[in-house]
């Protein structure tokens, strides 16, 4: 294990005054790691990164230089580098502070990343509620290409490489990769079916990669200083710093860099500790889709493989704090909520699944819910983890099903009462019961519904 605790690596220049402005960003080092890229082959700055043992920072840690050595060179078509700055999981705020403080650290990444894939055009696809990040980024870029950083000849090399700014329209199935390659052409967001896979069909059938922010930005670091500088932080499976944004009941919230490897209840303390008079309940390790985890695992140290461990997932490096005065199945139903809203409709496990969801957890939380409920939701996951089309679908499944598992008995206090017993929620008698139980109809399991009133 390496060094571990709060950290400034990434995240050196976010008090650095003006740093925004290319002029200050160069007197911090910026646009160092650009120069030294254009002194090294592309395959050898693939081969840095590999080295470094990066994994993917937007959710399912794939390593970055393994995901750009798959990217096709020998097609005859054009290579494209995308970023995915769409950060739309609930609880995630790891990117944004990155692109409204230090937006050159972006755009430095995106040309390193060109310069090693051999690509000549890369994408910023932003979060369209990201203004003022989008003001920053787009302030970035102009700069860049008065510099002669981007455009015809970068820095001089005789390279090309621009860089798009798209701003997208908010929705969150647009940060699945391929709905925000489908997003970007042009056509409505919805997720493609794998293989094949963008390294050799991605935009525009073109080979292409599609990386998070925090991977991009890495990149120009790892040039700089090596890959034993990014793994003397972290464990040999999860090494280098890592962005997170912390919410919840803690003193202070907020966005933090700590390596990775560092216990969570450190990540709590880094934070002020928990708030005067709470007492930690549950966590999320990275995001509402993350599956949720007991105080017990308190001492788990945030790495790759010590959150799988758990049963549950790094995820989107949203750290969420729940303390003992939160209504568990609350917090579930608004989580599912959210999912519900969010499915972009393609396949029927999520589309129909997460109302269905929607309508039981609320059912249980406003006090009209029956004991069957909770082997309903159980069956309704059932049938939509690993039955959906994308991960989306999955995702929505692991904060029902993780709960059930740690929290059965608050479920139960929900039913015997018929009210929440946090009084979170006012009883309602009005919820339509919509599934009551399930029947067989050839090989599937389908809901039998009941109209409102009957129950
Ligand atoms: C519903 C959904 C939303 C996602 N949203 C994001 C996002 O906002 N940002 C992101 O980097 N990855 C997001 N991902 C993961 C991407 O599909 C992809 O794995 C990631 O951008 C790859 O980058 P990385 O290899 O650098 O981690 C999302 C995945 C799903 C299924
Ligand atoms: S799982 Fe949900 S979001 Fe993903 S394709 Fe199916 S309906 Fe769309």
């Amino acid at each position: 294990m390496g060094i571990t605790g709060q950290v400034t690596a990434m995240s050196y220049r976010y008090d650095v005054p003006g740093v925004d402005d290319i002029d200050v960003y160069e007197q911090h080092d910026g646009y160092e790691g650009l120069r030294a890229a254009l002194t090294m082959e592309p395959t050898d700055i693939i081969q840095l990164v590999k080295d470094s043992g990066l994994r993917g920072r937007g959710g399912a840690g794939f390593p970055t230089g393994l995901k750009w050595s798959f990217v096709a060179q020998d097609t005859g078509k054009p290579v494209y580098i995308v970023c995915n700055a769409d950060e739309g999981e609930p609880g995630t705020f790891k990117d944004r502070p990155l692109m409204e403080y230090d937006p050159h650290q972006l755009i430095e990444g995106m040309i390193v990343g060109g310069l090693a894939l051999n690509s000549v055009q890369g994408y910023i696809y932003l979060r369209g509620e990201f203004a003022f990040a989008g003001r920053q980024l787009a302030k970035a870029i102009r700069q860049a290409y008065e510099r002669g950083y981007l455009g015809a000849d970068v820095m001089g090399s005789g390279k090309r490489f621009d860089l798009t700014l798209h701003r997208a329209a908010g929705a969150y199935i647009c940060g699945e990769e391929t709905a925000l390659l489908d997003s970007l052409e042009g056509r409505r967001g919805q997720p493609r079916l794998r293989p094949p896979f963008p390294a050799t069909h991605g935009l525009y059938g073109c080979p292409t990669t599609v990386n998070n922010v925090e991977s991009i930005a890495a990149v120009p670091f790892l040039v700089r200083h090596g890959a034993d500088w990014f793994r003397q932080w972290g464990t040999e499976k999860s090494p280098g710093p890592k962005l997170i944004g912390v919410s919840g009941n803690v003193v202070n919230p907020g966005n933090y860099e700590v390596a990775l490897g560092t216990p969570i209840r450190e990540i709590v303390d880094i934070a002020g500790g928990m708030a005067e008079g709470h007492e930690l309940k549950f966590w999320c390790p990275g995001g509402s889709s993350t599956p949720l985890l007991p105080a017990a695992a308190i001492d788990t140290p945030y790495t790759f493989e010590d959150i799988a461990e758990q049963g549950s997932m790094l995820g989107t490096g949203a750290v969420m704090i729940y303390s003992d005065q939160v209504c568990v199945v609350d917090t579930v139903l608004r989580f599912t909520e959210f999912y519900e809203h969010e499915s972009c409709g393609k396949c029927t496990p999520c589309r129909e699944g997460g109302y269905w969801l929607s309508q039981i957890l609320r059912r249980i939380e406003t006090g009209s819910g029956r004991e069957e409920d909770l082997t309903l939701l159980e069956d309704i996951c059932g049938n939509i983890l690993g039955r959906s089309f994308c991960a989306l679908g999955d995702g929505m499944t692991s904060p029902i099903t993780a709960s059930l598992k740690h929290f059965h008995d608050e479920y139960v206090e929900h039913l015997r009462q018929g009210r929440c017993p946090f009084g979170t929620t006012a009883p309602r008698r009005d919820i339509p019961m919509l599934a009551v139980g399930s029947r067989d109809v050839g090989n599937a399991q389908v809901p039998t519904f009941e109209p409102a009133g009957q129950a």
